[in-house]
Parts: structure tokens; sequence; C-alpha cells
């Protein structure tokens, strides 16, 4: 591309050269026809100057065309002639460097475009390229995050259970407080019966047989507990109801202790293809959280009715109680994990959240929340 003062330089030139070509043919008068030399300089001046100095120069060079033309009349047959000549030559010269002015200017344009295309081009598949280094390592890092946030998650639902274990201890006192008991009458009748009559075979088959019931009764409780802490390891399909009957006898005997009465109203036997272990968890979380409130709130006639029932093809278990339900404003948030409103000594925050992680993530089911009559209602739906 030549620069700015070689286009001076070339302007000045071939405005010198026109002048000179016009004044050699005012010398010469027209013998020598000189039009074809003001056209090829005309030709580059537009190749290479803008179109402002291009039509300068050729009406320049259409003047001193039109006073040659003028001075060599004579040579022409007919007057009009020269007019004629002069105005085509005039036109030509106009015409041709506009022309070529435009070739270059069009040709310029498509290279700009061109350019501008290729840059376009290259950051385009540079950036391609990045995103694809992007997408795909984006995809590794969200599998990686979720596995991270599942592995978390499981990690919370073992942990809480561990704790749960801790809160059952109490369970386990109150449902060995009644066998212990009645073992305790039963062995305290031996030295009593020793000395009668009736301290014979029959009788020690007897109390040794109710002595074993006592004692595997109470064995049964600790099999209970330890299955419930049992982590599921496949998914299976196991009957709702029987779940529940098996938490409700885990406690059963502290609700009794505590004057909370259970109504259970199975509608049916809805069946559910899950982890029979961790929806045990729920209920226990669900019927723990409804004990806290009922005692919290120390309310006569404390009652937990559970429903369980099928509908749309969805096994539905509801847990209500009369504690007067949950404030409108925390609502929202009692599945977020660590929300609490007990004492630090008393709750986590976290039985919600991790019974929502078990019902809604691992059995793809719906666990609600709402306040109903006199108290809350959980409805669990798998
Ligand atoms: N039946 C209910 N009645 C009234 N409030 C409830 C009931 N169930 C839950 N809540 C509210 O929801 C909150 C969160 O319950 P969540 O089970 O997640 O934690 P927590 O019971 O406080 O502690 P954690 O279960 O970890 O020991 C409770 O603190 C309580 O305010
Ligand atoms: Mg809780």
């Amino acid at each position: 591309m030549p620069n700015n003062s070689e286009h001076k330089i070339l302007l000045i030139f071939s405005t010198v050269l026109i002048v000179l070509l016009g004044y050699l043919n005012y010398i010469l008068r027209g013998g020598f026809n000189l039009f074809p030399l003001y056209l090829i300089l005309l030709a580059i001046v537009a190749w290479k100057e803008n179109l402002l100095n291009t039509m300068l120069l050729s009406s320049l060079a259409g003047v001193i065309l039109i006073v040659k033309i003028f001075h060599t009349q004579h040579f022409y047959a007919n007057e009009y002639l020269y007019y004629w000549d002069g105005l085509v030559k005039f036109s030509l010269l106009f015409i041709m460097s506009y022309g070529f002015w435009k070739i270059r200017h069009l040709m310029h344009i498509r290279d700009e475009i061109n350019l501008e295309l290729k840059q376009a081009m290259a950051s385009l598949a540079a950036a391609n390229g990045e995103l694809n280094v992007l997408n795909s390592s984006l995809e590794i890092r969200v599998a990686k995050a979720v596995d991270e946030l599942r592995e978390k998650d499981n990690m919370l639902i073992l942990e809480y259970r561990q704790a749960l274990m801790g809160k059952m201890i109490n369970n386990i006192a109150h449902q060995w407080r009644q066998p212990l008991n009645a073992l305790g009458l039963v062995v305290q009748q031996v030295p009593l019966y020793y000395d009668s009559n009736e301290f014979d075979k029959e009788f020690i088959e007897t109390n040794t047989a109710m002595a074993m019931k006592l004692i595997q009764h109470m064995s049964r409780t600790i099999d209970d507990f330890r299955n419930f802490f049992r982590s599921d390891k496949e998914a299976s399909i196991f009957g709702v109801n029987q779940v529940i009957s098996q938490v409700l006898s885990l406690v059963e005997e502290t609700f009794k202790h505590d004057n909370i009465g259970i109504a259970l109203n199975p509608e049916s036997d809805p069946m559910v293809n899950g982890y029979p272990n961790e929806y045990a968890q729920v209920l226990l979380n669900v019927l723990m959280n409804a004990r806290d409130a009922l005692t919290a709130q120390n309310v006569d006639n404390a009652l937990i009715s559970i429903r369980s029932f099928s509908e749309a093809g969805k096994s539905v278990v509801t847990i209500t109680d009369n504690a007067g339900g949950i404030a409108e404003e925390i609502l929202g948030k009692i599945f977020d994990p660590y929300f609490t409103t007990k004492g630090p000594d008393k709750g986590t925050g976290i039985g919600l959240y991790m019974s929502k992680t078990i019902i809604d993530k691992n059995m793809g089911g719906l666990l609600t929340a709402r306040n109903a009559g006199s108290g809350a209602e959980f409805r669990i739906e798998v």
C-alpha cells in the first residue's frame, strides 16, 4: 500500500504530466493525438487515489482537451464534429476514471470484507475451541459436583441415622421396661413357689416358657433396632403398612409414656419400590418431630394420625398431629439443611432435609408439609 507522501508525489506528477501533455498538444497543434496518454495517467491515479483527486485531475485533463480541440478546429471537416469529439472525449475521461476508481474501490471493500470474514472465522474457531474445552470440562465438573453432593447427602443420611440411634436408646429403655418388669415377676415367683405344693415340673416349665418368651421379645426389640439402622443396599419392593408398623413398634412405648395417642388408619396397603430402611427413617423423623411439637406445646389429647392409601398410582402416607402447626413464615424453610427452631442441644435441623433427600432424590417421590386442622401434616408420596 502506498503511503500518504507517495500519493502526493503521484498526484503532483500526474498533474504536471497532464499539463505538459496539454502544452505539447498545443504546440504540436493536434499533429499527435495524446488522448490515450491522458487515459493511462488517469487510470493510474484512479487506481491509487480517492474519487475527489481522480475527478479533479480528469476535469483538468478535460479542460486542457477542450482548449486543444478549440485550438485545432480547422482539422475538422464539419463544424459540429469538433464539438462532438470534445464531448465524447471529455465524457470518456470522466467515465473511465470513475470506472477505474469504482473497480478499485469495490476491490478494496471486497478485501476488507474478506479480511473481516477471515478474522471473524478465526475468532469464531478460537471461541469454538474454547467453548469445546469448557463444555467438556463443564460436564466433568458438573458430574463431579453432583457426585460429591450425592456423596455428601449419603454421608449426612448415615450420620443422621447414627445420631438417631443415640436418640433411640431412650426408646429401647421404654421398650424394655415392661418386659423387664414382667421378667422380674417371673423370677420372683420361683422362691415364693418353692415351698408350696405347686412348685412342680409343670410350674418350672410354664415359668421358663414365660421367661423365654419375654427374653425373645426383648431380643426381637434389639433386632428391630439393629435392622432399622442397617443401610439398604439395593432398592426393593416393600409394603408401606409393614414399615409403618415396624417404626411404630420402635416408638410406641415412648409415645405412650409421653401420653401421645397414635391413630393408625391404613386405607389400603400401597407398595413402594425403594429403600425400606430409608423410608422408615423418614417416618421416624416425622413422628419424632410431631412428638417434639406435641410435648413442647403440652397438648391435651395429643394425637398423631397416620393414613396410608394409594392415589393416582402412587403410595401416599400422611402424618398429622394436633400440636398447633408450623408458623407460616418458616413453612418454606423447614426442609433447608440446618434449619431448626429447637435448641442446639435438641435439634440439628438435618432431619427434614435428610428426609426430603431420601424421598425426593433417592426414591423419586415427594415429601411435603402443610398446616391442616389443628396441627401440621406431612405427606410422603412415592
Ligand atoms: N410437626 C411439626 N410441628 C411443628 N413444627 C415442626 C414439625 N415438624 C417440623 N417442624 C419444624 O421444622 C423444623 C425442622 O425440622 P427438622 O426435623 O429438619 O429438624 P429438627 O427436628 O429441628 O432437628 P433434628 O431433626 O435434626 O433433630 C423444626 O425445628 C420445627 O420448627
Ligand atoms: Mg427432626
